[in-house]
This record gives C-alpha cells, structure tokens and sequence, in this order.
C-alpha cells in the first residue's frame, strides 16, 4: 500500500488528538488524557515547541470507512544524557488497526531515527506497557533492547500533589 511520512503541521492536530485518544484507549488509559487538540496545537507549534511530530498519510483511495487519510504518527523530542550525549525520546508511535503490519509504523519508526541521528543524536528512547507484547516484539524487530531488564532503569515520575510540594521553597 502507498503511504507517505512528512512532518506534522498546525493543522494535523486535530488527526493527531484523534489518534492519541485511540493509542490511549489501546493503552487502556483514556480516562486520563487531558490533552487537547488546543494543547497540541500550543505545544507543538509556538514558537518553543515541546515536540515535533511526523504523520503518515495514505492516498484518498485507501481512506477509512470515516474519511481519514492520516493514519498514523509519532511524537518525539529532544532530550540529554550526561552520560551518551544527545538523545531523541520518541513518546508515541501509532497505525490505526487497518493499516498494521504494511510497514507503516517501522517507517515512523525509521523516520524519528533519521531525525535524530541528523540531530546528532545516538540513542533513541521510548517506552513500552509490559503487557503490549506485539509491540514489545516490534521494537525488538527494530533492533531495541530493554534496558529496564538490562541495566535495571526504571521510569520515574512526581505529579499532582507531590509536584506542588516538591516545587515549595
Ligand atoms: C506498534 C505499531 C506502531 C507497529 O506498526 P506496524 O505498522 O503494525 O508495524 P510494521 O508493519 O511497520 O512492522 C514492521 C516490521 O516489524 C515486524 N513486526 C511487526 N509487529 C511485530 C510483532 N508483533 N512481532 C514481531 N515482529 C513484528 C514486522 O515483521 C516487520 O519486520 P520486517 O520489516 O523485518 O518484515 C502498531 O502495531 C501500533 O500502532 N500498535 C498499537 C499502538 C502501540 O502499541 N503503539 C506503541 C506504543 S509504545
């Protein structure tokens, strides 16, 4: 099937807003997505954004019984390591379920990759729920590693109120 991956724009947000509320319903976390396509189109479109994005398009003839065209997408950023340097941190990748397994999501995949490397970066991170083993799978086709099993690194994170007292002086 013809596709094609391009940088995202101001105007893929609301497909990006879409697709990210059907990876959260995948991810069985919908209930807690409070992004907007406001807040993407904010984010990652001023003039700091907080990420870049890129969308994979198929031609009109391959849309979806609902119209759209843009079927799939990752998110990414820069970020640093003190120890390897500069790094990409991709945060989604996304196909909507018709269009898996047709090489889509390696081609985003591929597409940060590129990005990065062009950025001079030598590590690409992401990560993967336990349970979403397909696409634990797909990333290790792609060459990944665990690195939680490897090296024992765990995600971290203060929010809510922990954020709020941890922020006091
Ligand atoms: C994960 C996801 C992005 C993969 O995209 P995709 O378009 O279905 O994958 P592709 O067709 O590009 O796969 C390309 C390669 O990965 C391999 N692959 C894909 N799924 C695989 C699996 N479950 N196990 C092993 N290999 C797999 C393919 O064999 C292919 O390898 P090849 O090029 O050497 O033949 C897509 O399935 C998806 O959106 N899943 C739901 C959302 C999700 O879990 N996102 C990731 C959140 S962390």
């Amino acid at each position: 099937m013809d596709f094609s991956i391009r940088a995202a724009n101001v105007e893929d947000c609301k497909d990006i807003a879409r697709m990210t509320m059907e990876l959260s319903e995948y991810e069985k976390v919908a209930d807690q997505v409070k992004v907007t396509q406001r807040d993407l189109e904010q984010d990652g479109f001023s003039k700091n954004p907080f990420f870049h994005g890129i969308v994979a398009e198929v031609p009109e003839q391959h849309k979806t019984k609902d119209g759209h065209t843009k079927i799939g997408y990752a998110l990414y950023f820069y970020s640093y390591s003190s120890i390897l340097g500069r790094s990409v941190y991709m945060e989604d990748l996304y196909v909507m379920p018709d269009f898996r397994g047709k090489g889509i999501g390696k081609a985003l995949m591929s597409k940060v990759a590129q990005l990065g490397l062009a950025a001079g970066c030598n590590q690409l991170n992401f990560t993967v729920l336990d349970w979403n083993k397909k696409s634990l799978d797909f990333y290790f086709s792609q060459g990944s590693v665990d690195v939680t099993a490897s090296t024992g690194y765990h995600c971290m994170r203060c929010d809510g109120e922990a954020l709020q007292r941890l922020a006091q002086p």
